[in-house]
C-alpha cells in the first residue's frame, strides 16, 4: 500500500516524480504529494484524491529541482486530507520524507518529541520521522537518518530528502518494498516497484530489509542501517518489463486489457513447459540450485524438495488464495499428495505445524502482500522449505523463500487480479502434471493427452473473451441488484469465490462466494426473485453434475435468478435456468481457467454499467504491504 518514489539527477525531477507516481497509483489513492529541492529551498504540493488532482495543480505550477520525492497515498493513520498527505515536513520546512509502512511505535515517539518542542501537524505516523530526523540532524542528513531508524519499530520504505544537502537522496527499507534504478552515473530512481522505473532505465538494485543508499548527482553508495561504515556490494539487475506492458493502449481499462491478455499469457505457460514427446513437464525454477542456510542441504534443487515433500501447504491472500485452493484439489487428485491452503494472515498467527518433509507454497502476485511475507518468515523459522509463485519479478516474497517459479504475466495493474488467477492456475495446474508424471501417477500415455487438451486451453479462452458482447448484455439486465450468491462444486467452487469477489471488489455489490451444496445450509433463506445466482454447472463430471442441476432447481422453487455457466452444447440446462454463458469443453481440471473468465467480464461490464471506478476501486489498493 502507498507507493513511494524518488529522483535525484534529472532536469525536470518534479515533473518526473510526477509521472512516477502515476504509475504506482495502484497501490492507493487517496492522497498525493511531492517535494523537491531548488535552489537550496523545499517546494511541497499536495493534493487530496487521485493523482489526475494532483497533476492539474502541478501542471499549471510546476515544481522545478533536480532532485525530488514524491507519494501516493492508501490511508493507514488518519484520514485523506491535505495535512496527512506525505511528504511529511520537520518544523524547519528543510526536510522532507515520504513513507511506506507503518511506525508501531509513532505513539511514544511522538510524546518524547512534542516534549521536547516538535510541533505535529498530522494523525500521521510517519510526520514522527520528519522530526525524529530533524532531531538528529548535526549537518550529515545519512547519519540523521540511519540515527532515527534505530530508534523506530514497525515497516518502512522511505525516500528522504534535506534542502541543506541538496544533492543526496537518502532510501531506506525494513518489510517494506523500495527498489533503485540506476539511469547513468549521477542520475538515479527510486520506487516502490519497478513499474515508473522501467520507464527510465532496465537497471535496478533491490534494497533488502535494514538496508539504506545515499543517493548524490556523483554516485551512490549502500550501507546497513546499523553499520554505516561499511558499504555493501549490491548486484545491478536487468528488468525485462517493457514500456508497453504497463499501459492501458487500446483498452478503456486496465482490467479489461488484463483479461484480454489472459490467452497470450497462459500459452506462453504452457508452451515453455510442456515437453509433449514425453508427455511431461519442466520448469526451471525447479531445476535450478535453491537457496538454503542449511549447509546439508546445499546444491539441492527444487525438483529434489519437491519430489520428496509428503505435504504442500500453500499459503496466500485473496485471488492468490482462490488459485491455491484450486491448485489443492488439482494435486491432490492428480497426485494423491496432501495439500493444505492457508490465508496467510491465518497461519502466521496460529500455531501452524510444519513438518519435516513438507513444502510451504506462498502464491502472490505482487510478491509484497505482507500478510504472505510474514507468513513465510514464520514458516522459515520452523525449519520449512519455502517456494514462491510469484509474478513481480525480485518482489519481497521472491527473495525470501528458497526458490520458485515466476508467472512472467508482465504488470498487473487493475486493482481487481485477472490475469494473474490464470496464471497461477495453470502452473499449479501443471506442477501437478509434473508431480504426476514423475510419482508414476500419471501414464506416458495420459501426459500426452493432457498436453493435448492443455494446447487448446488458450484459443478457448480467446473463444469466451470473444463472447464478451452477450455478457455485456447480461451485465447491463444484472446491474441493479443489490446482492449474488456464486455457486460452483469441485474445481469450480474456488471459481465462485473468485467470482464474487471480483464482482464485490470492482462494483460494490454484496456477492458471496459458496460450495453449491451448502447453500442449503443457510443461504438458501436469502433466495427470493431479487437475487441472482452465477451457478457454475458444467457437466465433465456426471456425479456433480447431477448434484448441481438439484441446486439449481431447489434455487428456481424459491423464484431465484439463475445464470449459469455451462458447457458448451449442454442445450438442456437452458429450460432450466435464466441465462446461460456457455464454456468450452475442457478436462475437468482444467476448467476453472476457463470458467473465471465470463465471471471477470461480467464483474468488469456491471462495475462499468454502474460507473464504478473499476482500476482503482474505493478503499483497496493493488499491493497490500500493510497487515
Ligand atoms: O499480490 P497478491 O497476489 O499477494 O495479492 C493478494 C490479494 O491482495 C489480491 O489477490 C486481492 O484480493 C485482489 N484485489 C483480488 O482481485
Amino acid at each position: 500500500m502507498c507507493g513511494i518514489v524518488g529522483i535525484i539527477g534529472n532536469d525536470n525531477a518534479g515533473y518526473k516524480v510526477l509521472q512516477g507516481l502515476k504509475d504506482l497509483e495502484y497501490r492507493g489513492y487517496d492522497s498525493a504529494g511531492i517535494a523537491t529541492i531548488h535552489n537550496d529551498r523545499l517546494g511541497v504540493k499536495k493534493s487530496v484524491g487521485k493523482i489526475s488532482v494532483m497533476e492539474d495543480g502541478f501542471l499549471k505550477k510546476p515544481l522545478e529541482g533536480r532532485i525530488g520525492i514524491g507519494h501516493t497515498r492508501w490511508a493507514t493513520h488518519g484520514v485523506p486530507s491535505i495535512s496527512n498527505a506525505h511528504p511529511h515536513l520537520d518544523c524547519s520546512g528543510r526536510i522532507a520524507v515520504v513513507h511506506n509502512g507503518i511506525i508501531e511505535n509513532f505513539v511514544s515517539i511522538q510524546k518524547l518529541l512534542i516534549k521536547e518542542g516538535h510541533k505535529f501537524v498530522s494523525e500521521s505516523d510517519t510526520e514522527v520521522l520528519a522530526h525524529l530526523i530533524e532531531k538528529f540532524y548535526k549537518g550529515n542528513i545519512e547519519r540523521a537518518v540511519k540515527e532515527a531508524l534505530m530508534l523506530v519499530k514497525g515497516t518502512y520504505a522511505i525516500a528522504v530528502i534535506c534542502a541543506q544537502e541538496p544533492g543526496k537522496l537518502i532510501i531506506a527499507r525494513h518489510q517494506s518494498p523500495l527498489v533503485m534504478g540506476v539511469v547513468k552515473k549521477g542520475s538515479y530512481i527510486i520506487a516502490s516497484d519497478i513499474t515508473p522505473i522501467s520507464k527510465l532505465t532496465k537497471r535496478v538494485i533491490y534494497l533488502s530489509d535494514n538496508e539504506m543508499a545515499v543517493l548524490s548527482m556523483k554516485d551512490y553508495h549502500i550501507v546497513k542501517i546499523s553499520d554505516l561504515s561499511r558499504n555493501l556490494v549490491k548486484n545491478i539487475e536487468r528488468i525485462d518489463w517493457e514500456l508497453g506492458d504497463s499501459e492501458k493502449g487500446k483498452y478503456k481499462h486496465f482490467m479489461l486489457k488484463e483479461i484480454n491478455e489472459q490467452p497470450d499469457i497462459v500459452k506462453n505457460i504452457i508452451f515453455s513447459h510442456v515437453i509433449k514427446k514425453k508427455g511431461m513437464i519442466k520448469f526451471g525454477g525447479l531445476e535450478s540450485t535453491w537457496r538454503t542456510d542449511n549447509k546439508k542441504e546445499q546444491g539441492k534443487t527444487g525438483m529434489d524438495y519437491l519430489l520428496n515433500v509428503s505435504r504442500i501447504i500453500i499459503l496466500g491472500c485473496g485471488t492468490s488464495w482462490h488459485s491455491g485452493l484450486i491448485g489443492e484439489y488439482i494435486i491432490e487428485n492428480l497426485v494423491g499428495l496432501p495439500v493444505e491452503v492457508e490465508y496467510a494472515s491465518e497461519a502466521r498467527y496460529r500455531n501452524l505445524c510444519i513438518n519435516k518433509n513438507d513444502m510451504v507454497l506462498a502464491i502472490s502476485q505482487s510478491g509484497e502482500t505482507a500478510d504472505t511475507l510474514m507468513a513465510i518468515k514464520e514458516a522459515k523459522k520452523k525449519g520449512a522449505v519455502t517456494f514462491g509463485l510469484v509474478n513481480v519479478v525480485g518482489s519481497s516474497i521472491a527473495r525470501e523463500v528458497s526458490g520458485g517459479i515466476y508467472l512472467h504475466a508482465g504488470p498487473e495493474i487493475g486493482v481487481a487480479s485477472t490475469k494473474a488467477f490464470t496464471g497461477q492456475t495453470i502452473i499449479l495446474a501443471l506442477m501437478a502434471v509434473l508431480l504426476g508424471r514423475h510419482k508414476g501417477k500419471i501414464s506416458l500415455e495420459r501426459g500426452k493427452k493432457i498436453i493435448k487438451s492443455l494446447e487448446k486451453v488458450p484459443v478457448q479462452m480467446k473463444n469466451i473473451i470473444d463472447n464478451d458482447n452477450s455478457i455485456k448484455l447480461l451485465a447491463k439486465r444484472l446491474a441493479k441488484y443489490n446482492n449474488f450468491l456464486y455457486l460452483g462444486r469441485a474445481y469450480n467452487f474456488p471459481v465462485a469465490l473468485e467470482g464474487a469477489l471480483k464482482l464485490k471488489e470492482i462494483s460494490y455489490i454484496h456477492s458471496e462466494g459458496y460450495p453449491a451444496a451448502e447453500m442449503k445450509h443457510g443461504p438458501i433463506a436469502l433466495i427470493d426473485k431479487n437475487m441472482p445466482v452465477v451457478v457454475i454447472a458444467t457437466d465433465t463430471e456426471d456425479e456433480i453434475y447431477e448434484k448441481i442441476i438439484s441446486n439449481i432447481r431447489e434455487i428456481k422453487s424459491r423464484r431465484g435468478i439463475v445464470i449459469a455457466v455451462a458447457s458448451e452444447g449442454n442445450r438442456k440446462i437452458r429450460n432450466i435456468v435464466d441465462e446461460t454463458i456457455y464454456i468450452p469443453r475442457t478436462d475437468d481440471f482444467l476448467v476453472p481457467i476457463l470458467s473465471v473468465i465470463p465471471l471477470q467480464l461480467l464483474a468488469y461490464h456491471i462495475a462499468v454499467k454502474k460507473g464504478c471506478s473499476v482500476d482503482k476501486p474505493r478503499n483497496l489498493a493493488k499491493s497490500v504491504t500493510v497487515e
